[in-house]
């Protein structure tokens, strides 16, 4: 189980998050849903360190890891998955993968999660001495979470996978997210697509100005017409998608 408490967070003087705390139990899937500006990325930057934790406390598996450098908390397999894709353009398909797996020794697994990415994602296979800059959006996309995914992760914290997808391929990628999960890793989901992400999820917690506004069960918050008018853009927008 991973556990934020009261965690704060500035970029200089900009205050990102305000005494957030959230918790991911082990095996869940947990969303962060909110609007653009809320703190969602800040949130997972805080998770891997990559954004310096002003006040509060996280911890994994009993342990502090408040203090930690982002490489110890990728050897604690907890991977981020970051904003835009944001793959390597230049170093090509298996090149990214492999980079996903840089500080891992144990290369009888390594073959193994590359054969289950390619499972998932054959065309990265077809793909694979091509240059990340010449694949599609979706397939970027997928590149993205296979090198995540090289990190072997046992908390994997994707941010936006759906983001500028078509309807077809965020469908595809969500039941990937579902199967990873079914095979044990824990799963901190950001999404602008509320209705898409609470259906996968167990729980939620949606932001506001770096702020938690509100949190329940991923059904409590499905079904409530307040919340989802309010927060979620309206009932009409769920309907769209059921
Ligand atoms: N590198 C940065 N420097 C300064 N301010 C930043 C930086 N990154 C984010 N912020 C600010 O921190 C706040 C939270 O941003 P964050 O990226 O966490 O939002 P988000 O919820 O992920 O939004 P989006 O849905 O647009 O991705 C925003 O006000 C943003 O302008
Ligand atoms: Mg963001």
């Amino acid at each position: 189980m991973l556990e934020l408490k009261q965690i704060s967070a500035f970029y200089g003087n900009i205050q990102a998050l305000d005494r957030i705390s959230i918790q991911i139990p082990e095996g869940s899937i947990v969303t962060l849903l909110g609007a653009n500006g809320a703190g969602k990325s800040s949130t997972l930057k805080v998770i891997s360190q990559l954004l310096p934790i002003k006040s509060g406390t996280m911890v994994y598996k009993n342990e502090d890891i408040s203090n930690l450098e982002p490489n110890e908390i990728v050897k604690r397999r907890i991977i981020h998955c970051p904003e835009n894709r944001q793959v390597f353009p230049k170093l090509t398909v298996e090149e990214n993968l492999i980079i996903g797996s840089y500080l891992r020794r144990d290369k009888d697994q390594i073959k193994k999660d590359l054969s289950d990415i390619f499972s998932y994602f054959p065309i990265l296979k077809e793909r694979l001495k091509q240059y990340a800059s010449t694949l599609s959006g979706g397939e970027q996309q997928m590149l993205a979470i296979g090198r995540a995914l090289m990190g072997n992760p046992k908390v994997l914290l994707l941010d936006e996978p759906s983001l500028g997808l078509a309807p077809i391929i965020v469908n595809q990628i969500f039941e990937i997210i579902q199967e990873i999960n079914r095979k044990g890793t824990s799963i901190l989901l950001v999404e602008q697509n509320a209705n898409l992400a609470l259906r996968i999820a167990d729980y939620g917690y949606i932001l506001e100005n770096g702020r938690i506004g509100l949190e329940g069960r991923a059904e409590f918050l499905r079904n409530n017409d307040e919340i989802s008018k309010y927060y979620l853009g309206g009932k009409s927008h769920a309907a769209n998608l059921y």
